[in-house]
């Protein structure tokens, strides 16, 4: 059995890749969000609210399981918030712990129990973390999105450098999924402009019809963990997948 512990499995982007990889009968998917929204005999849904690190922690022997039948094993990071879009200096002060606690904390807490917890499975092992273009530059009223997914690009670094200097063979990408037409995207359109000064290019994305579907992008990632390409770099784009 191919085994994929997804986060954010509730809508959008994991939730596209859930349903896509259950389309395969040898495959198995643990999922974890705050709204149960797949209902598959091979499907497995753990409720959490992972801003909630601490409950996390708790959790973990129920999202990483014994999983002594496993053939390949993959973790996908994929759960991410926007936080509040505003300026630093206007901003309420619990948004950052949140952004962070989402996008970097909770990453690293469950990459770190992955590694540990199917260390002794001499099987393929992928950890694929959603990362976004915003972490390679500055956008206004996202600093705590951008430095969260930059933060993430550098620990997938990181631990992709360890993974080879153990020799475990593990591969850890850090992806960036292009502008896709989420829950994420609609918040963003409904941003205050005196608070994010790119509000009318985001909706003329939408308008002009160049945001990717959920669908499509779930495709595309499921091509990425079946078959992993060799020449792709640990912080990658998703239109670097053939
Ligand atoms: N959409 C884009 O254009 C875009 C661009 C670049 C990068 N990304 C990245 O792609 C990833 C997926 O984003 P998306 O566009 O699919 O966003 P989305 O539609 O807003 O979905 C976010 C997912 O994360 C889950 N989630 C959010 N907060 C959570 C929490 N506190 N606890 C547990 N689960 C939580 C949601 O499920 P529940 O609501 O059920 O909890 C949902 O499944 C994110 O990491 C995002 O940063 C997206």
């Amino acid at each position: 059995m191919k085994y994929y512990i997804i986060t954010g499995t509730g809508k959008g982007i994991g939730n596209a890749l859930a349903e896509e990889l259950l389309k395969e009968k040898d495959t198995s998917v643990i999922g974890i969000s705050r709204h149960q929204t797949i209902v598959h005999p091979q499907y497995q849904h753990q409720n959490l609210d992972l801003s909630d690190t601490q409950n996390l922690i708790a959790r973990l022997p129920e999202i990483f399981p014994d999983l002594k039948d496993a053939e390949e094993l993959a973790l996908v990071n994929n759960a991410g918030v926007l936080g509040e879009i505003g300026y630093v200096g206007e901003k309420q002060p619990e948004d950052f712990g949140y952004i962070f606690s989402v996008n970097i904390t909770v990453p690293a807490i469950l990459m770190n129990a992955f590694l540990e917890q199917y260390s002794a499975l001499n099987v393929p092992k992928v950890v694929l973390n959603i990362s976004s273009g915003a972490g390679k530059y500055p956008m206004d009223g996202w600093a705590g999105y951008c430095a969260s997914k930059a933060a993430l690009d550098l620990f997938s670094q990181t631990v992709q450098l360890e993974q080879d200097l153990r020799k475990t063979g593990v591969k850890v990408f850090s992806l960036a999924p292009g502008i896709v037409d989420t829950q994420m995207q609609s918040q963003i359109r409904s941003a205050d402009e005196a608070q994010f000064s790119l509000l009318d290019k985001f909706q003329d994305y939408k308008s002009s019809g160049s945001l990717a579907s959920p669908e499509t992008v779930g495709k595309k990632l499921k091509k990425l963990l079946q078959n992993v390409p060799d020449d792709l770099k640990v912080v990658c784009r998703i239109d670097e997948i053939a």
